[in-house]
């Protein structure tokens, strides 16, 4: 199957390079497209896969991981691929086992509280994490140029979120303890978290990912004076240090409406938008020298298609064609999301401007 728009052959874009081109953005034929959490339970074929594998079997396993990539982003025809993984994996050669405990999300056994337990963290065992890079060099192998390849890896508040409190929160008491508390073990943590990612990111990267993006998915419980006393600064040196890998950086986080400008002050070259504010304000307060994702609400995804179809319109009208936009969902894909409607919306962004053509 040609993922190439038909309507359009003469100037039509490898969808690699048009997602590449929009993260820097650089003018493209059509606004490229791809879901977070585009591979999961919602799927049939996963649901298959995870009835034989955990989840961390999927991730480990270079031939799994790189099926359950590939099934989705051709399932869905969308313009990049992101590689299967989680954004815990780096936890485990750092010296904190966790595990997934079925309903209750991930569950670190060791929570890091004190500078002690910092200061026990390894940061030398990243090579403990190459299966992510031979699975990513299987999609690379399959797609070539066709797909862009998303590689990814938590950022330095989100995944200390993980390790302090020992999995989800509500309120991040324990987290912002220590970030309130204790500086220096604060510091050594961040320090150590952007020296393992860093390496990571190089994994991936020479394995084959175009671009890599950063989950601060739980960013947005921090205040603006928090964020940047106490998360700017490691965020911005690892968004850096990766885009000197030679790849263009996606920053997201969630309910960020109030962090946007700081977040685009790490430098990032696309600035991923939840749901909750239209996308062109959130641009307004990323500035125009960023690229920007987003930012539909994943929860569209269950409604009638005319309702779905009115509110991918009114997103991508808010870019107004401007270089650098990709469309995505404002977070992930949940479980019991109907696949044939995220299809839709593939089709629905792919047709846009044939049609805005044809309005005049
Ligand atoms: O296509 C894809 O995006 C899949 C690859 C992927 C997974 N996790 C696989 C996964 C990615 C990009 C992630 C990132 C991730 N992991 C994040 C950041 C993304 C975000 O939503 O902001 C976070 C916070 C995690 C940690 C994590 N992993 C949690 C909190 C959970 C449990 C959530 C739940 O719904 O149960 C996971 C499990 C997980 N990781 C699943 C998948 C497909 C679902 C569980 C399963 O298959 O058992």
């Amino acid at each position: 199957m040609s993922i190439i728009d038909p309507a359009v052959p003469e100037e039509s874009l490898l969808s690699g390079n048009r997602f590449i081109r929009a993260c820097l953005r650089k003018p493209v034929d059509r606004t490229p497209v791809w879901f977070l959490r585009q591979a999961g339970r919602y799927m049939q074929e996963y649901r298959e896969v995870r009835k034989h594998h955990t989840l961390v079997e999927i991730c480990k396993q270079p031939d799994l991981a790189s099926e359950v990539t590939i099934t989705a982003a051709e399932k869905l025809g969308v313009d990049a691929a992101i590689i299967f993984a989680d954004l815990l994996l780096p936890l485990e050669p750092m010296g904190l086992p966790f595990e997934f405990q079925a309903g209750e999300g991930p569950v670190v056994h060791h929570p890091v509280r004190t500078a002690a337990h910092v200061a026990a963290l390894r940061t030398d065992r990243t090579q403990d994490l190459a299966y992510v890079a031979r699975a990513i060099e299987k999609v690379a192998a399959h797609f070539r140029d066709r797909l862009g390849i998303i590689g990814f890896c938590g950022a330095p508040f989100t995944l200390a979120s993980y390790m302090i409190e020992g999995g989800g929160s509500r309120n991040y008491i324990h987290t912002k303890q220590l970030m309130y508390g204790d500086s220096i073990a604060w510091n050594m943590l961040l320090d150590k978290l952007v020296t393992v990612l860093v390496e990571y990111c190089r994994l991936q990267v020479k394995a084959g990912a175009d671009v890599i993006q950063i989950f601060d998915s739980w960013v947005g419980a921090l205040s603006l004076a928090d964020y940047n006393d106490y998360a700017f600064a490691a965020s911005k040196r690892l968004v850096r240090a990766v885009q000197a890998l030679g790849v263009p950086v996606i920053y997201f986080g969630v309910e960020t409406a109030g962090l946007l400008s700081a977040m685009a002050s790490t430098g990032a070259d696309v600035i991923g938008l939840d749901w909750r504010q239209p996308l062109d304000d959130g641009w307004r307060a990323v500035g125009p020298n960023h690229a920007v994702q987003g930012n539909l609400d994943p929860i569209t995804l269950f409604a009638p298609l005319e309702v779905l179809d009115q509110r991918v319109k009114e997103i991508l009208r808010s870019a107004a064609g401007r270089p650098g936009h990709i469309f995505n969902l404002g977070h992930g894909i949940v479980p019991n999301t109907p696949v044939e409607n995220v299809q839709a919306v593939v089709k629905m962004v792919r047709d846009f401007h044939i049609e805005e053509a044809a309005r005049g």
